[in-house]
């Protein structure tokens, strides 16, 4: 990717973005009732006319083409070219030992097949020799890269319970011949210095690997790459919320705006894979949310904004009544009959309604957000001489957070 064309798209994510920052920088019921003013009528009118089927394929990120022709039409289908990225495709590897994946979750097996193809081939690419695995937890990706690809491979992570369980199941399996073991370092990365300070950790032979590195502990893997004489880096980032520093999203200083924690949850959105059944149980749990917060603002205002966690599944099949007594125990006196004809009126179900169709469109703007925050990356990295390509690595329906950072250097500065 080269400078011009990564400022370019940062330029356009962000000029496409700041119009719409009334929508994804603030959640709907945090800025009730005049946050849903920031949604055009027409954009509801148009998701009203979409079938129950038709809503669910477009809040799964699965369609936008249904929408009749229109403003939000064309609002999706840029956000959606915004956001296209290449896509690394899985490199078929010789079958491993029944073992190797017991205990290992679907998603994340899926996620060291793909890197066990990638790595390989950035190992003869950019002829590395030894992989920093950073934010590791028990260490399966580096299990198998190390036991069944015979690369060399020391894990970082903070969790001395995962680093137990990912020694205790080194020595649980026979190591196949050729295959080497894997070493752990307990230490919490709270900046750049924790790993550059570390004599000897990171040379011009090391790469940083770091899947699904939480909040600023992406920043500091890519930082650690800059500033020392590693031959590069594969980043995943995920849950962004957990990043407080405006600095650390804005590495360029280029985007024009900050990003709330509404935004930062917005960008870590799941778009793993919703069934039908999920999306049904999603409307009825935002509708039963809705109501409550609906109700509390018609008649006790006194109690502001109310945080209530969420419930078990069969107090959304219940009357709303019964939830909304239950959720807010000794504070409603008004009996389950009312409420429950309040909650049916056709004004408050109206309402309801267009909040839920609102939250839909909000939802959309995930992934551009996602796109911001690395492509800003990606640019401060190249501006700092490093290659870099950005890509989607997962299949997103399965490990949602599946754009992949990887950063180099091209001749690579060796200490000999
Ligand atoms: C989302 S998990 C990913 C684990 C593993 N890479 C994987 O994909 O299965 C993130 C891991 O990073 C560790 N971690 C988070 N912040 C860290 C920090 N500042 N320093 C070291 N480890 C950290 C957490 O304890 C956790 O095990």
């Amino acid at each position: 990717m080269n400078l011009k064309n990564l400022k370019d798209h940062l330029v356009a994510l962000s000029e496409q973005l700041a119009p719409y920052q009334q929508i994804w920088d603030r959640e709907i019921l945090g800025v009730y009732p005049e946050g849903l003013a920031s949604y055009n009528e027409a954009w509801l009118t148009d998701l009203a006319r979409l079938s129950h089927d038709q809503l669910w394929q477009l809040e799964a990120r699965e369609s936008y083409p249904s929408l009749p022709a229109g403003e939000l039409r064309d609002l999706l289908k840029l956000l959606h070219s915004l956001t296209q990225l290449k896509t690394i495709s899985i490199t078929p590897q010789k079958p491993l030992p029944s073992w190797a994946f017991f205990h290992v979750k679907e998603k994340k097996k899926h996620e060291i097949e793909v890197l066990m193809g990638e790595l390989s081939s950035l190992k003869e690419r950019l002829d590395f020799k030894h992989i920093i695995d950073i934010g590791a937890g028990q260490g399966h990706l580096s299990r198998i890269l190390s036991h069944y690809l015979g690369l060399s491979v020391s894990c970082i992570e903070q969790n001395p319970e995962l680093i137990e369980l990912g020694l205790k199941r080194q020595d649980k399996y026979p190591l196949p011949d050729g295959g080497r073991t894997f070493d752990f370092l307990n230490l919490q990365i709270n900046g750049l210095s924790s790993l550059t300070d570390r004599i000897g950790l990171l040379s011009p032979d090391s790469f940083l690997l770091g899947l699904h590195t939480c909040g600023p502990l992406a920043v500091y893997q890519l930082q650690s790459l800059l500033h020392s004489k590693a031959r590069g880096a594969l980043n995943f980032a995920c849950c962004y919320g957990k990043m407080t520093d405006q600095k650390t999203m804005n590495l360029t200083g280029l985007i024009p705006f900050e990003l709330s924690p509404f935004a930062l949850t917005l960008a870590s959105r799941s778009h793993a894979r919703l069934s039908y059944q999920d999306f049904c149980f999603k409307e009825r749990v935002k509708l039963y949310r809705y109501g409550l917060h609906l109700y509390c603002h018609e008649f006790r205002p006194e109690l502001g904004f109310v945080s209530v966690g969420n419930s078990g599944f069969k107090d959304y099949y219940a009357p709303f009544a019964h939830y909304l007594k239950s959720k807010l125990p000794g504070k409603i006196s008004a009996d389950e009959g009312e409420i429950q004809a309040w909650f049916l009126r056709p004004r408050i179900q109206d309402q309801l309604r267009k909040m839920f169709l609102a939250n839909i469109v909000r939802w959309q703007f995930g992934r551009a957000l996602e796109c911001l925050i690395l492509v800003d990356r990606a640019l401060y990295l190249k501006e700092n001489g490093l290659e870099v390509e950005l890509a989607e690595y997962f299949e997103e329906g399965l490990s949602p957070r599946n754009i992949g950072l990887l950063a180099y250097r091209c001749s690579p500065t060796r200490a000999d």
